[in-house]
């Protein structure tokens, strides 16, 4: 029996201003996104921004409805839109925010289980890394790739 490790890195900033210029346009983007949220239920508004290979910026926004499993988080609304309106084109990055009553929040928001999925998806899809931007206030998280947010990705292709 041997017993293995596996290594997840990611980096953590202070301020939206210490992002590139690009991650620091997504990252806002994720924050105005937040704007969009349907979020009745929880009030836990949630916005996302994916880059595609182009540069083009698609927004998504959190949508609760009533039968709770018919809503979408925001990741899976920005990538479904991005996937639908150019399926064409590789998406290279997403950036997430979230917060209470639409204030983002102190904390990142981190994408649930079936988000990591379909981010995985497309990572696949493009064959090359997806990179992962979770915003808060005063705290900012970039994973360089999905493998470090789901480690050991289901891939059939
Ligand atoms: N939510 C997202 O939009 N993204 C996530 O990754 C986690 C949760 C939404 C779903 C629901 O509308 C609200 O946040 C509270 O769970």
């Amino acid at each position: 029996m041997t017993t293995k490790e596996i290594n997840i890195q990611y980096q953590e900033y202070t301020s939206i201003e210490e992002l590139n210029a690009e991650d620091r346009e997504l990252a806002q983007a994720a924050v105005e996104a937040m704007s969009g949220a349907y979020a009745p239920y929880s009030h836990f508004h949630v916005g996302a921004a994916v880059r595609l290979s182009t540069g083009k910026i698609v927004k998504g926004a959190n949508q609760e409805n009533a039968a709770f499993p018919s809503g979408l988080c925001a990741e899976r609304t920005a990538m479904f839109a991005a996937g639908a309106k150019y399926p064409d084109k590789d998406m290279r990055s997403i950036a997430i925010a979230g917060g209470v009553y639409g204030k983002l929040g102190k904390h990142p928001a981190t994408p649930c289980g079936a988000c990591r999925q379909v981010m995985a998806q497309y990572q696949t899809k493009a064959g090359k890394p997806l990179s992962v931007i979770m915003v808060a206030d005063g705290k900012i998280w970039k994973f360089e790739k999905v493998d470090d947010l789901l480690p050991m990705i289901f891939n059939s292709i």
